[in-house]
């Protein structure tokens, strides 16, 4: 077979030569006077160290790299080129090849067998194409493929046999696509999955048991999409998962229900309600409508926490006293002025704590003292009187070497900075004048902040025009 394979391509390579001196082509090759002919593609003319630039094949053009196998080149790259299908024998022609990147390439369909001889290929990049199918079988060849992407392209789905034969792949990213459904065993072959990413599709639901043969799976994307529930279920032969990302899927609820999950990230859903039963460690709900923290069962298991941007409002009734092993905590613009003095009494291992963003005026210096840990503290965006701002500075946060973050708080809007940190007095009235409750002062600081900085940016680009009319009109000078 391999010799066989190996006649073709010198013959075809020998053709090759006579239609292009017959046609008279220069020996640059890439230009066809007609399309669907033979072509060479000699590699010196286009590919250095690897990078490939400036090749164009069309759909039904047969390209030749070489006149003999080219053994030892184990990558290459692709740049700024079109190329509406893979050459027919890649691997023939590259029998070493270990990765191959034609990313933006335009690729717009295989051929069959387009894998054949790919025995060695262990990464393959095809993102941001126009590949609207994935064939039956085509991988046949490639098998040791580790990585396949095919993100950003035109898929609209997938079948049973798509990705038959990569037993060996180990990342898949479908991302930016336009799947719908996927059917049940599309994932049944790849038994060393480890990452799967599937964002940015138009996916509502899995069907049940998709990824009971892939009980390697570690990391699953499912961002973006347009699921309105999530089931644990889907993954109950996953012992040990370390990411499971659900972003941008507008849903109600989230339940989930793993032995252990490292990492769980669900922003942007609009979730009113979070239930956990099993075990996680980090988990990342920010901007949701949540108006109250997540029920988990085993919240002493949790070490990262982001509820940042939820309408929680004023933390009552101690709701972190079972989260012990706390290492980050995010509670930036949940809409509360006050926070309860013994709040973070059980975070003594606390590292990172976020409460930017929220309005807040004061509060007991005590509230801190639990807080051993703490490295990290973010309290700009605030509401800060400044009297209790110079206390909190000089009795935690310098005393003890925390590090933070300087306000963007314009200084008109501003009666007095503390280290870098807006603040107002007292007896200053106006700047206090709508401080009904602390955020709506804060709100209005923010929108004046806002426009000030429109107005910074629009007076910049301006005088930037004005710069250079003046440099065309120099010019003009210097010319006369
Ligand atoms: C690709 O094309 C762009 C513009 O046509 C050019 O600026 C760039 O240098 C090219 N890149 C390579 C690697 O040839
Ligand atoms: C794809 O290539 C085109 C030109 O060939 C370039 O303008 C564009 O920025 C590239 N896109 C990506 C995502 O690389
Ligand atoms: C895919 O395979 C499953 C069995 O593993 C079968 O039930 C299903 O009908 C197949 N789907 C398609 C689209 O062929
Ligand atoms: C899953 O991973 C473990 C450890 O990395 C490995 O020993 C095992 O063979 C893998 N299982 C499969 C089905 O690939
Ligand atoms: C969570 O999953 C475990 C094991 O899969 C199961 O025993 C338990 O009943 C589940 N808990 C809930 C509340 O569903
Ligand atoms: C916040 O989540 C909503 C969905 O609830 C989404 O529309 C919006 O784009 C998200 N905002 C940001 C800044 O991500
Ligand atoms: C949960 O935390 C306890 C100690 O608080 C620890 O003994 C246990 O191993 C942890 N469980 C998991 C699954 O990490
Ligand atoms: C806390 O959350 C806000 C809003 O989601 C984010 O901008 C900020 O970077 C987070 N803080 C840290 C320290 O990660």
């Amino acid at each position: 077979m391999w010799q066989s394979r190996r006649l073709l391509l010198s013959l075809l390579a020998t053709c090759a030569l006579i239609v292009c001196h017959s046609s008279g082509s220069s020996s640059g090759g890439s230009v066809g006077p007609t399309a669907g002919q033979l072509r060479r593609i000699w590699l010196q003319d286009h590919c250095s160290a690897g990078i490939c630039t400036d090749v164009h094949i069309a759909r039904s053009d047969y390209v030749i790299f070489s006149q003999a196998p080219i053994a030892k080149q184990l990558a290459l790259t692709f740049l700024n080129s079109s190329i509406a299908k893979i050459p027919h024998l890649m691997f023939d022609t590259f029998p070493d090849l270990q990765q191959l990147r034609m990313e933006n390439c335009s690729l717009e369909s295989f051929e069959k067998p387009q894998f054949e001889g790919a025995s060695n290929l262990m990464q393959l990049h095809l993102g941001f194409n126009r590949l609207k199918d994935i064939p039956k079988n085509i991988f046949l060849g490639a098998d040791n493929l580790a990585t396949l992407q095919l993100q950003n392209n035109q898929l609209k789905g997938l079948h049973n046999h798509s990705f038959h034969a990569l037993k060996e792949l180990k990342e898949l990213s479908l991302a930016g696509n336009q799947l719908e459904q996927l059917p049940l065993s599309v994932f049944a072959g790849l038994r060393k999955l480890l990452d799967l990413n599937l964002a940015g599709n138009r996916l509502q639901a899995m069907p049940r048991g998709i990824f009971d043969r892939n009980l390697n799976l570690t990391r699953l994307n499912l961002a973006d999409n347009r699921f309105v529930a999530f089931e644990s279920e889907l993954l109950k032969l996953q012992p040990h998962l370390q990411l499971l990302d659900i972003s941008g899927n507008i849903m109600p609820e989230l339940t989930l229900n793993f032995s252990m999950l490292e990492q769980a990230v669900a922003h942007g859903c609009d979730l009113r309600r979070v239930t956990i039963h099993g075990f996680v460690r980090d988990l990342d709900v920010h901007n949701n409508s949540l108006t109250d923290i997540p029920l988990i069962t085993h919240a002493s298991n949790v070490t990262g926490l982001d509820l940042s941007q939820n309408p929680l409002g004023n933390l009552q009734g101690n709701p972190f006293r079972r989260f012990t092993a706390l290492l980050r905590l995010n509670l930036s613009t949940i809409n509360a002025p006050e926070f309860a003095e013994g709040l973070f009494k059980k975070q003594a291992q606390l590292q990172m704590l976020d409460i930017s963003g929220n309005g807040i005026y004061s509060m007991k210096i005590t509230i801190f003292d639990s807080l051993k840990a703490l490295q990290y503290f973010y309290f700009q965006l605030n509401n800060w009187n400044c009297d209790f701002l110079q206390l909190l500075m000089s009795s935690f946060v310098k005393r003890r070497d925390i590090s933070f973050m300087e306000d963007v708080t314009a200084p008109e809007l501003v009666d007095d900075y503390v280290d870098g940190i807006a603040c107002w007095y007292d007896s200053n009235k106006v700047s206090k004048k709508c401080d009904g409750g602390g955020t709506g002062s804060s709100d209005a600081a923010l929108e004046l902040s806002i426009v000030r900085n429109e107005i910074k940016a629009f007076t910049e680009l301006v005088e930037k025009k004005f710069i250079k009319v003046y440099r065309m009109l120099d010019e003009m000078k210097l010319k006369l």
